[in-house]
């Protein structure tokens, strides 16, 4: 494992800090309530798999303007968009294995929600696949932070690993991905432009991720 970077630090150290306000918020409080936990978790899975089906489209479309010349950051960037395709039936089949019914899947997506994939599309768009880092940043890294979630899911919602396939498998793929995004910082975040640009959509991103989290516990 290459030595963390001062960069790397500042980055983890802003997205911390999102992930403490999310975690003091009401979706983690109201989680704690037994009552509330499986339909907090299903409606939350459900806007899980809204964002993630879009996923593997916007890193591979953050290539498009991409300088032709930095063939190893467009190899990670189609590599990784590659990899993330279909991640998005593992939500949908963790819900389907525990009797939800595909209906809630057809409901439109919450505001916060399509603002967090609009946002995810105007940075690969119109920024690229360096800012775009400052998502897989956090995005392929944040189990830590999701530990509360996997708590109840296994002790309160007795849900085994085959049903929660979109934290446990995909964790392990994660782990790849994220020393892949690591090292992609560490080789191409090189001016403080690049640098501010990375922690924008970092800071970014992790604020709209908590929006959704509490605009599901807006549905109660
Ligand atoms: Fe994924
Ligand atoms: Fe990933």
């Amino acid at each position: 494992m290459t030595e963390v970077t001062e960069f790397r630090k500042e980055l983890k150290a802003v997205c911390d800090e999102e992930w403490a306000k999310i975690k003091s918020g009401r979706f983690f409080q109201m989680m704690k309530r037994p009552e509330l936990q499986r339909d907090l978790y299903v409606k939350s899975i459900v806007q899980v798999y809204h964002y993630t089906k879009n996923n593997a489209i916007n890193q591979a479309v953050a290539c498009w303007n991409e300088d032709h010349k930095k063939v190893g950051l467009l190899r990670f960037a189609m590599k990784h968009a590659y990899e993330e395709l279909g991640h998005e039936n593992m939500a949908y089949n963790d819900l389907i294995a525990i009797g939800v019914d595909p209906a809630e899947f057809e409901k439109p997506m919450l505001p916060a929600t399509e603002a967090f994939y609009g946002y995810l599309d105007f940075v690969s768009v119109c920024r690229g696949i360096i800012p775009r880092l400052g998502y897989s940043f956090w995005a392929e890294d944040s189990y830590e932070h999701l530990e509360p979630l996997m708590d109840v899911c296994k002790n309160g919602l007795k849900l085994t690993d085959q049903q929660l396939t979109f934290f446990v498998a995909h964790a392990i793929i994660d782990e790849k991905h994220s020393a892949e995004v690591n090292a992609a910082i560490d080789r191409w975040v090189e001016t403080d432009e690049e640098k501010a640009a990375v922690m924008q959509v970092a800071r970014t991103t992790v604020y709209l991720m908590g929006k959704i989290l509490e605009s599901v516990a807006d549905e109660f």
